[in-house]
């Protein structure tokens, strides 16, 4: 079959992404705007600004992935974009864009959920590296800043279906890393830094119980329903432990401190942090880190077991988390069960998994229409 190119578009959350790939398992380019910086002096993602950002940089993004890619716009087969979930502006800027884009262009255009965008970034790399056999069962573990959702996925003809049998009940795990790192002083986003701080903690120092992660699984509540999720996550009550554990440790004014301190370095490298970060809370820290990597690990072996899988796919923003890697593949091995993740530049927020979902759309010639807009909640399956 033909080479197909398809220019993806992402703008769901503070990412301004577009990427060019080529039958959905080659990265021909892909550029990643991040607005972190932006965004960084209010300690999270402000809509209106991510909005404005998205606006002013979705033309150049567009525009250098096709430079980098060497496809020309009329070499193009089709564009695909994302339409949900994410913030309601932001996804427009790139929906409306597509739309035009696609109109001018005389191409079809592939709208995509930013969920399966996630699992297809691992399957893109897994093609890319020459791994075309998948044994299904496939679990999906997307862990995101704003989902925490397990997956069965399975394909008929080169179509994918998706079956969801979990999610959290409150906060993502990567929200719960933003806020715990908010709550320490420690700025935002607060994965990447929590990940290279809890190097140098100690995991065991704190406890935090079954309490904190609660929430048993539906299914140990009498009968579930046949079709409704099975395996919950909860990560709210860990933050509100890590807050208590603050307040009982008189550790504010160390907090107090360290946020001043780290306000006046623009990017801030590991030894500003640690310069600034006692002991106390590299222990904190690192026994937040592995409370969270264990609770992700240990259900979704549970719920692999559960439905007899044969593949894990792991993805999303908090899958670049260097313990959940090594937790999940030693884990993993022990009962024999493949895991895979994406590369730590697609793990986070990027236009090329988009561009690699919309290949099997592409293929049965599934296209959105004029009247396609923004999908905030969209669920997945
Ligand atoms: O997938 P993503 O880029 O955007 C969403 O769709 O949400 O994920 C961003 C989330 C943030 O919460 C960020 O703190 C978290 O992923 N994250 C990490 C790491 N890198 C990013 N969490 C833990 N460890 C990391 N290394
Ligand atoms: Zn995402």
């Amino acid at each position: 079959m033909a080479d197909t190119y398809i220019l993806g578009i992402e703008s769901s959350c503070d990412e301004t992404s577009a990427a060019v790939v080529r039958s959905g398992e080659q990265v021909i380019s892909n550029v990643v705007l991040s607005q972190i910086t932006t965004h960084q002096p209010y300690g999270g993602v402000v809509p209106e600004l991510a909005s404005r950002e998205h606006l002013r940089n979705i033309v150049p993004v567009v525009r250098k992935a096709l430079a980098d890619s060497g496809v020309s716009f009329e070499a193009v087969d089709a564009l695909a974009v994302t339409q949900g979930p994410g913030l309601a502006g932001a996804l427009l800027v790139g929906i409306s864009y597509a739309k035009t884009l696609a109109w001018a262009l005389e191409k079809p255009l592939v709208a995509v959920n930013h969920l399966e965008g996630h699992i297809h970034a691992v399957l893109l790399e897994e093609r890319q590296k020459g791994n075309h056999e998948l044994r299904f069962p496939v679990l999906a573990l997307v862990v995101s800043g704003g989902h925490t959702h397990l997956y069965l996925a399975e394909v008929k003809g080169t179509s994918w279906t998706y079956k969801n049998i979990g999610h959290t009940r409150d906060d993502a795990a990567g929200e719960a890393f933003d806020k715990v790192a908010k709550v320490l002083g420690l700025g935002y986003p607060g994965g990447p830094v929590i990940d290279r701080l809890a190097k140098h903690g100690d995991p065991d120092a704190v406890k935090f119980g079954a309490p904190q992660i609660k929430h048993r699984d539906r299914k140990d509540h009498g009968k579930p329903e046949p079709d409704s999720p099975r395996f919950d996550f909860s990560y709210s009550g860990i933050k509100t432990a890590v807050l208590r554990h603050v307040e009982a440790n008189d550790m504010q004014p160390q907090v107090e401190s360290r946020r001043k301190a780290l306000a006046s370095a623009t990017k801030p490298s590991v030894e500003d942090f640690l310069r600034v970060t006692d002991r106390k809370t590299l222990d904190l820290v690192a026994s937040f880190q592995s409370a969270v990597v264990e609770d992700l690990v240990g259900k979704t072996l549970a719920a692999a077991r559960e439905y007899s899988v044969r593949t894990l796919l792991v993805s999303g923003g908090v899958a670049a988390n260097s313990r959940l890697r090594e937790r999940f593949a030693e884990q993993a091995a022990r009962e024999g069960l493949p895991v895979y993740f994406p590369s730590l530049r697609l793990s986070t927020d990027n236009a090329a998994m988009i561009a690699a979902a919309a290949y099997p759309k592409f293929l049965v010639g599934d296209f959105a229409g004029e009247e396609l807009s923004a999908e905030a909640s969209f669920p997945l399956g």
